[in-house]
C-alpha cells in the first residue's frame, strides 16, 4: 500500500510538473518585460554628453519640446543626406515619466509608425522601445520626465525621403506625438 501511495504521488508530480513546464512555455511570449529598476532618475543628457565630443561639436543642432499637452513643438524637420545632426528633446512639461514621458524615435523609412508605437506600448520596462526592434530606428532619446533633458547625435540617412518620428509612450503617437523628418 505504501508503495502504491508512493508511486501514485510520483506520477501526480510528474504530471503537475509536465504541464507546468508546458504552461510556462506557452505564456513565454506573452509575459510583460521587467520593470526597469526604479529611481534611475540620474540628470538626464550625462550620458550623452560625454559620447565623442568632436562629433557633437561638428553636428547641426536641433531642438525639439514635448509638453504635458502631449505636442511637440514642431511636426518636420530637414537634414542634409549624411549630416551630423544633434538632436535635443526638452520635456517642458511637469509631469513625472511614469505618467507623461516622452521620447523622440526616428523611424526608418519604410517602418510603419502606428504599428511600431502599438508594439512598443507593452515595453515600459525598456522604456517603450522594443529590444530587437532598434534595427527599424535612425536615432532615439531617452524617456523624459518633465523638466528633464537629453541630447543625442546621429548621422542623417543618405536616403532622400521621408521619415517618421513618434514618441512611443502609450497613446501619445495616437494624440499627435509625431512627426518628420526629412532627408534631402
Ligand atoms: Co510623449
Amino acid at each position: 500500500m505504501k508503495i502504491k501511495l508512493t508511486f501514485l504521488s510520483t506520477a501526480l508530480l510528474t504530471v503537475l510538473l509536465t504541464t507546468g513546464c508546458g504552461d510556462s512555455g506557452k505564456t513565454e511570449g506573452t509575459a510583460t518585460p521587467p520593470e526597469a529598476p526604479a529611481a534611475k532618475e540620474a540628470p538626464a543628457g550625462n550620458k550623452a554628453a560625454a559620447t565623442d565630443a568632436k562629433a557633437t561639436a561638428d553636428a547641426r543642432e536641433i531642438v525639439i519640446e514635448a509638453n504635458d499637452q502631449m505636442k511637440f513643438n514642431i511636426e518636420n524637420f530637414d537634414v542634409k543626406p549624411g549630416e551630423q545632426i544633434k538632436l535635443v528633446l526638452n520635456n517642458v512639461g511637469t509631469m513625472p515619466k511614469f505618467s507623461m514621458g516622452h521620447n523622440v524615435v526616428i523611424l526608418k523609412m519604410d517602418v510603419d509608425a502606428a504599428d511600431f508605437v502599438d508594439k512598443a506600448m507593452n515595453a515600459a520596462g525598456t522604456d517603450y522601445i522594443v529590444k530587437g526592434t532598434e534595427d527599424q530606428i535612425v536615432a532615439y532619446t531617452k524617456l523624459l520626465g518633465g523638466g528633464e533633458t537629453d541630447t543625442i547625435v546621429f548621422t542623417a540617412p543618405d536616403a532622400p525621403g521621408e521619415y517618421p518620428f513618434v514618441c512611443s509612450f502609450p497613446g501619445h503617437f495616437q494624440i499627435g506625438m509625431k512627426g518628420t523628418m526629412t532627408v534631402k
